[in-house]
């Protein structure tokens, strides 16, 4: 079955929007997969719920993808399975978007490129977000670790010495990427000085973590991830599930902890080491968070 992973971005969420640079990393622990199977009438069939609205914007995201194909004739159904948290920032929609132009390139005997999935997962992208970064679809079309700017070329980043993060869930599912974004914009028109000095210091931790991230160098990285998420806090995307969570964290001993993604809800991630592993990870379960994921960034 076709399948594409999921990801987190380590540093830049938001300002990355402002043109800021971002980082952002696979996580091949979780994935999507969708198949395309016989069916009288079109139906989409998923193992995830989904509200009314958010079947809309997945229905509206097929239609691009159907016509990006050239696939009129939809006599079929698309199942899609997934072990990826859905809508708790760790890139479901770009993650499905991609398992779905696989399946239907697939259907149709084409095979799309990275470039090709990318560029189309990005039309979706709008669809569900309507001004996306283009960060999530970039780093799951790759399945490589990026440094993303918007509008400019992707450097994919060559790990050298693998780190370990643990992703956890407050159990709260963030309330949409397109209206969170939409607040920190209208934050941003009623201060612009105060918001962009925030994003601009956003900006600087990611490209200073550029360096720690390739070196491996997890002490800096995750001071950079603390400091990230302070500023995340400062314009108004944590959540007081996400704090006790990121807090629970680092008193356990993690390098850095900051949310991931939207925010306000969905999940955190905390930099760990052999020594304070386990240690964090009982942490955080005993600070009520949910599906903790474990990966290894190389
Ligand atoms: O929560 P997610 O996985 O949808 O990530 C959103 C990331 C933002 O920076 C907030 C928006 C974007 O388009 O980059």
């Amino acid at each position: 079955m076709p399948r594409s992973c999921g990801k987190i971005i380590l540093f830049g969420e938001h300002s990355v929007v402002y043109g800021k640079p971002a980082i952002a990393v696979p996580v091949k622990e979780v994935f999507t997969e969708a198949i395309v199977e016989p069916s009288p009438v079109f139906k989409i069939v998923s193992d995830f719920e989904l509200k009314d609205n958010e079947n809309v914007l997945l229905k509206n995201a097929i239609d691009v993808i159907l016509f990006e194909l050239g696939i009129k004739n939809t006599d079929f159904l698309i199942r899609i399975n997934s072990t990826l948290p859905v809508g708790r920032g760790m890139g479901s929609s770009a993650s499905i978007s991609i398992s779905i132009i696989k399946a239907l390139s697939l259907h149709i005997g084409i095979v799309k490129s990275e470039n090709e999935l990318n560029r189309i997962a990005y039309e979706c992208e709008k669809v569900f977000h309507g001004t996306p970064s283009g960060i999530d679809n970039t780093v799951i079309a790759y399945e490589k670790p990026v440094h993303f700017i918007k509008g400019e070329n992707i450097e994919f980043l060559n790990i050298k010495m693998p780190f370990t993060l643990l992703i956890a869930g407050t159990g709260k599912k963030k309330h949409g990427t397109k209206e969170i974004v939409a607040d920190v914009r209208k934050g941003y028109e009623k201060n612009k000085e105060q918001y962009s000095a925030f994003f601009e210091e956003m900006g600087n931790i990611a490209l200073s973590a550029k360096d720690s991230v390739t070196r491996g160098d997890i002490q800096h990285m995750g001071r950079l991830m603390d400091m990230n998420h302070e500023y995340l806090q400062k314009i108004g995307v944590s959540s007081k599930g996400l704090d006790r969570l990121v807090k629970a964290a680092k008193n356990a001993g993690a390098l850095g902890a900051k949310l991931v993604g939207a925010g306000r809800g969905g999940n955190m991630v905390a930099l760990v080491d052999k020594e304070n592993k386990e240690e964090v990870r009982q942490a955080l379960l005993h600070s009520g968070a949910v599906g903790i994921i474990e990966t290894l960034v190389r």
